[in-house]
């Protein structure tokens, strides 16, 4: 695990919001954010949120694979790296996942979906972050606002599903979805001031899309990580549940 420490000030994106969030009472923005944690920290868009916080004199965390061992699909690599650390943070992401795994890629019809191509799916983008919140709920305070906001994809929205294909990661991002919406009601009857989302962070530059993103518009992960703290600087606890694209905008399930 890495740390970089250094001296708290105000979150400096919380000035304006152009989305549905609009109008809503920003007590999360206008608390001081003092600690994060960042899993997937060695990701695209994890490491774009950690430095951007680190920019924004946040203490950060983070945590990965490729540095720390964790792997998510293992309970107790979770439990061991979650353990390990000290609460509370006021920010935890969720910045894992992965499009291919094992070399099976996103289907592009039915006859490619495979029953092991499915189980690697869910375990990755769905069980693994639920592994997560499991262990890692015990980081946050119960005395004031924090947020932890799971990275999904807007192609988990069943409701926007307009082309089939990409079967089993779609899949299992409508399950991680379900999952933490399902959490979400449970938090809150202990954390009260905690909020739990879903978040789809665009099309993103990144190693997960360098095969994939050829013929749709990216956006850099810094852009993305500025994008998806301002959308988490404006949460409530009255949104969570929620499952909110990078403008702030709720997707439908
Ligand atoms: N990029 C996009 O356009 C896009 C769009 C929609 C949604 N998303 C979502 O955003 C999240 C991050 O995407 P990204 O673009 O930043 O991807 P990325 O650059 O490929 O990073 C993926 C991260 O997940 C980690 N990871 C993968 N499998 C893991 C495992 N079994 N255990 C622990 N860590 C594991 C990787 O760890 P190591 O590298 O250390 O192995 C890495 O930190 C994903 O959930 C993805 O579904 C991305």
């Amino acid at each position: 695990m890495w740390q970089i420490s250094v001296h708290v000030r105000e979150l400096s994106h919380a000035t304006h919001w152009p989305s549905a969030i609009d109008g809503m009472d920003h007590r999360h923005t206008s608390a001081r954010m003092e600690r994060a944690l960042i899993i997937g920290a060695s990701g695209g868009i994890g490491s774009a949120l950690a430095e951007h916080l680190k920019s924004d004199g946040v203490t950060v965390d983070g945590l990965s694979r490729s540095v720390d061992g964790l792997d998510v699909t293992d309970e107790a690599s979770v439990q061991s790296s979650l353990g390990a650390l000290d609460g509370p943070y006021d920010l935890v992401v969720v910045a894992t996942g992965a499009l291919v795994v094992d070399g099976h890629h996103p289907e592009k019809s039915v006859r490619h979906v495979t029953a092991q191509g499915l189980a690697d799916q869910f375990a990755v983008n769905a069980m693994g972050p639920m592994m997560l919140l499991k262990h890692g709920m015990r980081l946050l305070p119960k005395d004031r606002p924090a947020v932890f906001a799971v990275l999904s994809a807007r192609v988990g929205s069943i409701g926007d599903n307009q082309l089939g294909g990409w079967h089993s990661y779609r899949a299992a991002k409508a399950a991680l979805n379900q999952l933490m919406h399902g959490a979400a009601i449970e938090l809150g009857r202990t954390h009260k001031h905690a909020t739990l989302v879903c978040l789809h962070p665009g099309t993103v530059a990144t190693d997960f899309t360098a095969r994939y993103a050829a013929h749709h518009k990216t956006v850099p992960a810094t852009e993305a990580a500025d994008n998806l703290l301002r959308v988490i600087g404006g949460l409530t606890p009255d949104k969570s549940g929620g499952f909110f694209d990078y403008a702030g905008q709720e997707i439908p399930w």
